[in-house]
């Protein structure tokens, strides 16, 4: 049998990468507010114009496809649908988007990376393909993966994504030696940490940061959701004035997660103003055990972590070897004795220390940021 060669359309490629292009920057209008579902955008094209596109604005809203193609007429044959995100094929809180696509009578679909959760792979693509649509995979492939990264580490992992954050004078301290942190940092920074606040599903500190400095954990200095409040709390110590103990006045969710050591009485004492409070094995040190935490967040669809100290949370996560991330900001200062980002990790020499392959190096406001992946 002849082989049939399909002859390439001039400038095809290119085409499609630029509309592609197009739907990774609506995608990430969703940004603080969809996760833990994916950042998507879709574009409906007929004759190299677009005629429709939509992105998914929030979780538990419609998806992006279902945004772009929803006003239009059916009979899209003519149309290509360029998306960032293999379309769903199963019921969540909204319909099969592959059922929509084949509703509207699309004859194209370009999408930019497959789903990466194992049970749905793939399958959104076949099912277009067996009912006759042209399906092309992998345009922009890249970057449509770093765009969810963190959705992706979880769905691969089974575990968040941790990233850490901390602020701190040239001579590595987070705060004087008693206890005094607010600011090290100057108002850009903190308006840029809270953005990472409002990215992330979560943000957790240690029981010692709110004794000392009760902080309120939420999104303020720019828009944004508020990520679940997680108090790292082995015996329950957290002081009954604790900001983070008013979940009803910040908006939001405030979990703590303590050991099987903790007294019953605190804990329902806890519970009944709002807070959740969840019990995970100790560490050999009797704290929390910090895999094990991780999988129980997970499994309670947090994606992503934003660590925000103290000096012994980010130590511990550290030593565990579970971050991914770090984002340090080093403020034009000096302290001398005070309290250090990090503590002992039993490093004898240089070439043993965590040394991050992948950073860039920016000002903010009057900061440093130093942001290194791993
Ligand atoms: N500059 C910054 O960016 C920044 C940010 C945050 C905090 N800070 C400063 O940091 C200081 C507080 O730091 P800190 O080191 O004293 O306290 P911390 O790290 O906030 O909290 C430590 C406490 O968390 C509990 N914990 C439970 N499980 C743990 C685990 N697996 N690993 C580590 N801790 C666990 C332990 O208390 P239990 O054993 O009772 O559970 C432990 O004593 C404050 O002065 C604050 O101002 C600065």
């Amino acid at each position: 049998m002849r082989r049939q060669w399909r002859v390439k359309r001039k400038g095809e490629i290119s085409q499609d990468a630029r509309f592609m292009k197009l739907a990774l920057d609506l995608a990430k209008r969703g940004e603080s507010w969809v996760s833990p579902n994916p950042m998507v955008g879709a574009l409906v094209v007929v004759e190299g114009r677009v005629i429709s596109k939509g992105y998914h604005r929030r979780f538990g809203e419609g998806h992006a496809e279902v945004e772009a193609l929803g006003p239009l007429e059916e009979n899209l044959q003519r149309a290509t649908l360029y998306v960032t995100l293999e379309p769903c094929c199963h019921w969540g809180k909204t319909p099969p988007c592959t059922e929509l696509i084949l509703r509207k009578g699309v004859g194209r679909v370009v999408v930019g990376v497959l789903d990466p959760n194992p049970q749905v792979s793939g399958r959104g693509v076949r099912i277009l393909r067996e009912a006759g649509v042209e399906v092309k995979v992998g345009v922009l492939e890249e970057e449509c993966r770093r765009l969810n990264h963190r959705f992706f580490y979880w769905m691969e992992r089974g575990l968040p994504w941790v990233t850490l954050k901390w602020a701190q004078s040239m001579d590595g301290r987070i705060a004087t030696a008693s206890g005094h942190s607010q600011w090290i940092s100057s108002l850009p920074s903190r308006r840029r940490a809270h953005r990472f606040r409002s990215i992330h599903d979560a943000v957790l500190v240690g029981v010692g940061t709110v004794a000392k400095d009760d902080p309120r954990l939420t999104v303020r200095h720019v828009r944004g959701r508020n990520p679940v409040r997680v108090i790292l709390d082995s015996r329950l110590r957290v002081p009954d004035h604790a900001k983070v103990l008013d979940p009803e006045l910040l908006g939001g969710e405030t979990w703590i997660v303590t050991t099987p050591q903790a007294p019953m009485e605190r804990s329902r004492t806890l519970e009944a103003r709002g807070v959740r409070v969840l019990s995970v094995g100790s560490d050999p040190s009797g704290r929390v055990d910090l895999q094990e935490l991780l999988r129980l967040l997970a499994d309670r669809e947090i994606s992503s972590v934003l660590v925000e100290g103290g000096s012994q949370v980010l130590t511990s996560f550290l030593r565990a070897g579970l971050v991914q991330r770090i984002l340090c900001f080093v403020a034009p200062l000096i302290l001398g004795r005070g309290i250090e980002a990090v503590g002992e990790l039993a490093v004898g020499r240089v070439d043993q220390g965590i040394r991050f392959p992948r950073y860039t190096i920016q000002r903010s406001g009057e900061e440093v940021l130093v942001d290194c992946f791993l």
